[in-house]
């Protein structure tokens, strides 16, 4: 709480803003924001969601909290299946309060709400990544008795210093991967990895009812790509809007690769147990029970997380906001994270017919050299990543302490995840970089408004 004052007391000396400028506004009654008070500001539901839906919406936040057990456990049937590999119990160790995750603090730490994927070079049947074939898609740290956790991955951090226009130094640190205590042999020279933080999970629902054609639409303007990836339910190609490189196509299918992937809990879209051919361990103790989630679970889980509100924005008419807001749209900042988007129908009719304002294209773009992985991911080549939305981006340092952004959580604030930006955003980065002191100040001021 102190920290917490003593952030808005600092934003406020910075800004110039008063302390009254920085307290939420009242509640929103246009049904999809909510009022952005307090640590729960990305967990409430839609307040437009009908009572009749509050049942679904609190089965499906149970899931998402819960510690998954060992199968089969009898007090707690259905609520099962942990592994046989795994990075973690439950949704919510990696999407912290709701929010983004945590990068490991260096060589003495490990990722416990970041992951690894992993590949080879080359695509599967479908133009998804090539799994590596030992350890899959996926490094799991964690394995049920008797199965060996695939092996550890931590960040080392490499540190350079950039100075900006008026003087003002800036370090921005990049990670490099480090393996420890490889369970099943080494990964092979030809291993692809690519970190990646778990991002917020708020507002998604929304942006699953953004129609397709208007995404395609953006991306005839601005230089970003659609990604096209598979659609496990439709047996078909669909365009991707979900996970870091847009690999997902709906909510439900990202939820139920989360599921299998870092939980090791098998569904009806992603029946088999996440064992390659070589962990004889992991598939002689895969559970008998399959799918370990039944539809209904899986149904409310997606109910959850399309349900989850977005965050009012907070002084949004301070002077120094707005002037951080025209600086936004001169830079060509909102190019890619387009500031507003109307959806289209959806099987939740809350969702539908909304004007929102998540500063995303759901696009993918070159972000350059420097936050390249390296890892193609169906369309996405390796230095390609989906913008991320912005909206309530300004809370995620109120609600966790402290905040990490980018894929991979090496930026540690939001002026490093500016500097980042590079390949087709270099123009941005550089006329940010060039502003006056007070100038950039009020962009900042503006994202924390978000
Ligand atoms: C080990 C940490 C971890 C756990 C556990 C985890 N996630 Fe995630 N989640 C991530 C990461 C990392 C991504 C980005 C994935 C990518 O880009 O491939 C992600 C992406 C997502 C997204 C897409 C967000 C977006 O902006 O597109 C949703 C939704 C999601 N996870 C839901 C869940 C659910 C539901 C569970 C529990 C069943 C879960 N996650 C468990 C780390 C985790
Ligand atoms: C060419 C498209 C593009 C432009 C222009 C652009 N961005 Fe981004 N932005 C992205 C992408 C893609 C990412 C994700 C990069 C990553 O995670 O490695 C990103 C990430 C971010 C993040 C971190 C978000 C998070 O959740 O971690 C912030 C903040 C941000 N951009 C702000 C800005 C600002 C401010 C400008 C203008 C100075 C800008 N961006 C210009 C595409 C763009």
């Amino acid at each position: 709480m102190r920290r917490r004052l003593l952030i808005a007391a600092c934003a406020a000396a910075l800004f110039g803003v008063t302390p009254a400028a920085l307290a939420p506004t009242a509640l929103a009654d246009d049904g999809i924001l909510v009022s952005a008070q307090g640590r729960d500001a990305y967990s409430r539901p839609l307040p437009s969601l009908e009572t009749g839906r509050g049942e679904a919406f609190r089965h499906g936040r149970s899931l998402f909290r819960q510690a998954w057990l060992l199968a089969p456990s009898a007090e707690s049937a259905g609520l099962d299946g942990l592994g046989p590999l795994f990075n973690r119990l439950s949704c919510i160790a990696c999407h912290v309060k709701n929010g983004r995750g945590e990068p490991p603090d260096g060589a003495g730490d490990v990722m416990r709400s970041t992951l690894l994927r992993l590949g080879l070079p080359g695509a599967g049947p479908h133009g998804e990544p090539a799994p590596h074939p030992v350890y899959g898609d996926q490094l799991n740290p964690d394995g049920i008795p008797g199965v060996p956790g695939e092996g550890k991955a931590t960040l080392v951090w490499h540190e350079r210093e950039e100075t900006l226009a008026g003087g003002e130094t800036v370090r921005l640190r990049r990670p490099e991967v480090l393996l420890r205590d490889l369970a099943y042999g080494p990964l092979g020279a030809d291993v692809l990895t690519s970190v990646r933080l778990a991002p917020p999970v708020f507002g998604l629902g929304l942006l699953e009812a953004v129609p397709e054609s208007a995404i395609l639409a953006l991306a005839a303007g601005n230089g970003g790509r659609p990604n096209m990836v598979w659609d496990v339910t439709k047996g078909a190609s669909a365009l991707g809007r979900f996970g870091l490189k847009a690999n997902q196509p709906s909510l439900r299918q990202q939820n139920a690769g989360a599921l299998a992937g870092d939980i090791g809990i098998t569904s009806t879209l992603f029946p088999d147990e996440a064992c390659t051919a070589a962990q004889t361990a992991c598939r002689a103790a895969a559970n008998p029970r399959r799918p370990e989630l039944t539809d209904a679970q899986l149904d409310a889980l997606t109910l959850y997380v399309q349900a989850l509100a977005v965050p009012e924005r907070r002084n949004a008419d301070d002077p120094v906001v707005r002037a951080g807001g025209r600086l936004f749209a001169d830079l060509g900042c909102a190019s890619c994270h387009a500031p507003t988007l109307t959806t289209g129908p959806h099987a939740l009719p809350e969702l539908a017919g909304r004007t929102i304002h998540p500063y995303t294209d759901l696009l993918l773009h070159d972000l350059g050299d420097g936050l390249a992985d390296g890892r193609p991911d169906f369309l996405a080549t390796g230095r390609e990543w989906r913008t991320p939305p912005l909206w309530g981006i300004g809370l995620a340092e109120p609600i966790a302490g402290r905040a990490f952004y980018l894929h991979d959580g090496r930026a540690r604030t939001l002026g490093e995840a500016i500097l980042w930006h590079g390949g087709q955003a270099q123009p941005a980065r550089d006329a940010f970089r060039d502003l006056p002191p007070e100038r950039r100040a009020e962009l900042l001021a503006f994202i924390r408004s978000l």
